[in-house]
């Protein structure tokens, strides 16, 4: 689609529908002397795993503007229109993740304003769009998609009619919006603008080139060097190079940071999908993941130790890390540690004060569940650590300090290799309490190690049996007890949404109180035990087999309760790590037979950046 047809085709919505355009989205932007059409469609397939039901481009090349947007994925889209066949030097690209507007090809970014000669990609929420809308209708702006993103071109455009330049008039229409953005605005002059509040967004430098994007994987081939944004930064490329200035306090320096990752771990290298690369890492990542630095850990447990609660805040698969965390440290710190769904922070607000230790844990460290439950937390008064795994991300730079898990880009949407880091963070700092960080170093050392043997093409092959046995039914049950509930949540989670199966989770000793009504012949039911509750769990898995479940054991040794067996070796409080393994394998490979993209999975995105 050329500006031309996004400019002059009639909007399909009546004046009175208009619903949010909320978007989680990719966005890059880039100015140099490659073909940006290029640089931005490499970047938009990086980006793809942030969201993937729409995408598109706009580029400058002499001094006009063209875009080409379209529903679908991005090499279908390109397929369609060829994104190669535009040339130019600077440009901006987004990649899609709907909330509530809908997936149409008006709908997806860039949204222009009505002379063509702005276009700006957007992720986060302009909450004041009705107001801003309703302001530029009545200055004669006509919309034609559903999006609030709309607003902000036509803001610009707005401020330029006033007699403001295009970076004048970007300002004043950042300072017009309420909510969390990270946007990037380019004009037909090729000056690309980059600002963000509360979103993700990082500067690429490059030699005599700039990168901007939501995400560093997205410009990792061309450049290690990074300017972290803080909230409010507003950065100018244009002809005089990099500008940088912060809409509350004027022109600041950041630092130019070196990334240590490499281009290749971003990469898929021989393996058919990103969630398998990452699954196979994880010996790798959580030898990364355990070399924390001593002052920092001391720090922490200095903390723990001196505050008078400790609450773990996460959402989802971070979450299900601190189940389990929660559960060693309180049993190590002899303190009662309490964990919380970063969504649910707000109902215990009342008890959280200037004594409380807020731990955060995030991959991301940009869901916007945890971001809100941290600021919610230091209003109140609270300490905030985080473990974190993006170095540079907002929860980082919101904590008083934090331990980085290391695990590298996790391109894959299902998070497995940040989960097993986050387990290995927790349970380091569960023996640093102890007063025994070598031990726990030593542990975590013999686990990954086991990590090692448990991804290998053998279990691979071992796991293929049971996903054959799996892949027909539509409920499965997972099980287990203290620390192996957080790994029968994992798991539940796991299968579901990759493979669509519905899962339940329950605590072992639970399932006689209701759920086991739902047990009848041929019901898979998965147990997870360690050598502290085997007995316990065992007759939780007699009790199921009694009403005809299929029953499936993870665990040290086999018993003849066990339809099929899932051998792990005992590791103690490092149990957590090991057992996931083997459930992230069974996830991906029904995604796979029940041909479903286990690196895309429908509805979801890789970070949850609306609340
Ligand atoms: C599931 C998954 C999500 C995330 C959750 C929190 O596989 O990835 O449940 O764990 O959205 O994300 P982070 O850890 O980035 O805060």
């Amino acid at each position: 689609m050329t500006l031309e047809q996004v400019r002059k085709e009639p909007s399909p919505y009546g004046i009175d529908f208009f619903i949010y355009g909320v978007s989680m989205c990719g966005i890059i932007g880039y100015v140099g002397q490659k073909n940006a059409p290029d640089v931005l469609l490499q970047g938009m397939r990086k980006l793809e795993y942030r969201g993937y039901d729409s995408a598109g481009m706009a580029v400058v090349g002499g001094r006009a503007l063209s875009v080409m947007k379209d529903v679908g994925k991005v090499d279908e889209i390109h397929s369609r229109h060829d994104f190669l066949s535009l040339r130019a030097n600077a440009g901006i690209a987004h990649t899609r993740w709907a909330t509530h507007g809908g997936v149409t090809q008006a709908n997806a970014h860039p949204h222009v304003s009505s002379d063509g000669a702005i276009a700006v990609v957007h992720n986060g929420i302009v909450e004041n769009f009705r107001e801003l809308r309703a302001f530029l209708q009545s200055q004669g702006f006509r919309f034609y998609s559903e999006t609030d993103t709309e607003t902000i071109p036509k803001l610009i455009e707005h401020g330029i009619r006033q007699g403001l330049g295009f970076v004048q008039a970007t300002e004043d229409a950042l300072r017009r919006i309420e909510g969390r953005y990270a946007v990037v605005a380019m004009n037909k002059d090729g000056t690309v603008i980059a600002a963000r509040n509360g979103s993700p967004l990082v500067v690429g430098v490059g030699d005599g080139e700039y990168f901007a994007a939501s995400d560093i994987p997205a410009f990792m081939d061309y450049t290690k060097r990074v300017v972290y944004l803080h909230d409010n930064d507003f950065v100018v490329v244009g002809r005089n190079g990099l500008i940088m200035n912060n809409l509350k306090t004027g022109p600041v320096e950041r630092p130019i940071d070196t990334i240590e990752w490499d281009a290749q771990r971003a990469e898929k290298g021989d393996f058919q999908h990103y969630m398998l690369k990452e699954i196979s890492e994880q010996a790798e990542t959580l030898a990364k993941a355990v070399k924390q630095d001593e002052g920092t850990m001391k720090r922490l447990v200095d903390d723990i130790q001196n505050a008078k609660h400790v609450v773990l805040v996460a959402a989802g698969t971070a979450y299900h890390a601190c189940i389990s965390g929660r559960y060693v440290i309180s049993r190590i710190a002899k303190k009662h540690v309490a964990s919380v769904r970063a969504s649910e922070f707000e109902n215990i607000l009342h008890m959280i004060d200037r004594d409380t230790l807020v731990l955060a844990v995030s991959q991301s460290g940009e869901t916007a569940d945890t971001l809100e439950a941290v600021k919610m937390a230091k209003t109140s008064g609270a300490r905030v650590v985080s473990i974190v795994n993006v170095a540079g991300s907002t929860l980082h730079r919101e904590s008083a300090y934090a331990l980085l898990t290391n695990a590298g880009p996790e391109i894959g949407v299902a998070s497995t290799k940040a989960y097993t880091a986050q387990l290995g963070v927790l349970t380091l700092l569960a023996y640093a309490l102890q007063g025994n960080t070598e031990e726990g170093r030593r542990t975590l050392e013999v686990t990954r190690n086991q990590a090692y043997n448990l991804t290998a093409a053998s279990m691979r092959a071992n796991i293929r049996t049971l996903a054959d046995v799996l892949k027909g039914k539509e409920h499965i049950f997972t099980l287990g007890r203290q620390l192996e509930y957080g790994t029968a949540k994992e798991a539940a989670l796991k299968i579901k949404e990759v493979s669509y199966i519905h899962v339940e989770a329950l605590q072992a000793g639970e399932l006689k109180h209701g759920t086991i009504a739902l047990i009848e012949k041929g019901t898979p039911c998965i147990a997870f035990f360690s050598e502290a509750n085997r007995r316990e769990t065992l007759s939780n898995a007699q009790e199921v087999r009694a009403r005809g479940a299929y029953v499936i054991g993870v665990g040290a040794e086999t018993d003849p309760v066990f339809d099929f067996f899932i051998k792990v070796p005992e590791v103690g409080l490092c149990n957590p790590i090991l057992q996931i393994i083997p459930m992230q394998i069974l996830a991906y490979q029904l995604a796979v037979l029940r041909g479903k993209d286990p690196d895309r999975p429908r509805n979801l995105a890789k970070s949850v950046t609306v609340k």
